[in-house]
């Protein structure tokens, strides 16, 4: 009987992901690896890269570096890729692959937990209770949702509605990543911890974190509290008002107008 060392299954794992990596990808129509996304194979969370202007893309490969083909990969590419995705448990329970929904330029991205079971049954991210609270806080803005982009950390409903689970989180995000990468938007706003805690990769509660920019692959990430949580706390509740003093720094940043809004007492 062969036996193998730790170390021989660990990169046989690899290997076999590489290798489904590549196939989705290949399918997906790409003829060759953006940088980014080569460097996703290797980091979590890469730097985000501008795509080269056209005939810009390709380094030569005569100076013996490998050859790097920067392709702008649609959204339409990416969903493609997914397939019926069952690459994590989320799979065998979900009805709908919920992928995203909105303007594929936004220039204001929000991404959520995961679907709910409303957004289960529809196919579509923040269409429940959460969704019009949310639809609330875009119109307070004078934006629409045609207008942004909105996404969740994890395609599939976790049971139960529980958070999702490391693993899911850690499947699902180079899909979130690619997205975004496609999208390529001036702010990204994390709806709830679980979405600022898992896009940051760090394990401070988001009373903490809102209320700053931080930094997504250099893209300013505002963490905010998720609609969820404000439909317990009410629509007049200090964190209601503190998400509004959020989406303020983001439309200042993205140099909208500042809806003047006044909390009645
Ligand atoms: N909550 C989320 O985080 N996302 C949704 O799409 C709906 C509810």
């Amino acid at each position: 009987m062969t036996t193998h060392s730790p170390r021989h299954s660990v990169q046989s794992h690899l290997a076999a992901s590489l290798t489904a990596y590549l196939e989705d990808l290949q399918e997906s129509g790409l003829d060759g690896i953006p940088l980014e996304l080569m460097t996703a194979t290797t980091a979590a969370m890469p730097p985000l890269h501008h795509t080269a202007p056209a005939g810009q893309g390709k380094e030569s490969a005569m100076n013996d570096e490998p050859v790097v083909v920067e392709k702008h990969e649609s959204l339409e590419q990416i969903r493609k890729s997914l397939g019926e995705c069952q690459r994590c448990k989320l799979g065998a329970t979900r009805k709908s692959l919920v992928f995203g929904v909105g303007n594929p330029t936004a220039r204001l991205v929000f991404v959520g937990e995961g679907p709910g079971a409303d957004e289960d049954t529809q196919g579509e991210p923040f269409v429940g209770d959460a969704g019009k609270m949310l639809n609330r806080i875009i119109a307070a803005m004078e934006l629409t949702r045609e207008e942004v982009y909105i996404c969740n950390v994890v395609k599939c409903r976790p049971p139960q509605n529980r958070p999702p689970e490391a693993d899911e989180v850690t499947t699902c995000s180079p899909f979130l990543l690619r997205q975004i990468q496609s999208i390529k938007p001036e702010v990204i706003v994390a709806l709830g911890s679980s979405a600022a805690q898992a896009l940051l990769q760090i394990k401070v509660p988001i009373s903490k974190l809102r209320g700053k920019f931080h930094d997504f692959h250099g893209i300013p990430l505002m963490p905010t509290y998720h609609p969820s949580y404000l439909l317990r706390t009410g629509g007049n509740s200090d964190s209601f008002w503190s998400v509004w003093e959020d989406m303020t720094q983001v439309l200042q940043l993205l140099k909208l107008p500042v809806p003047n809004k006044s909390r009645n007492k």
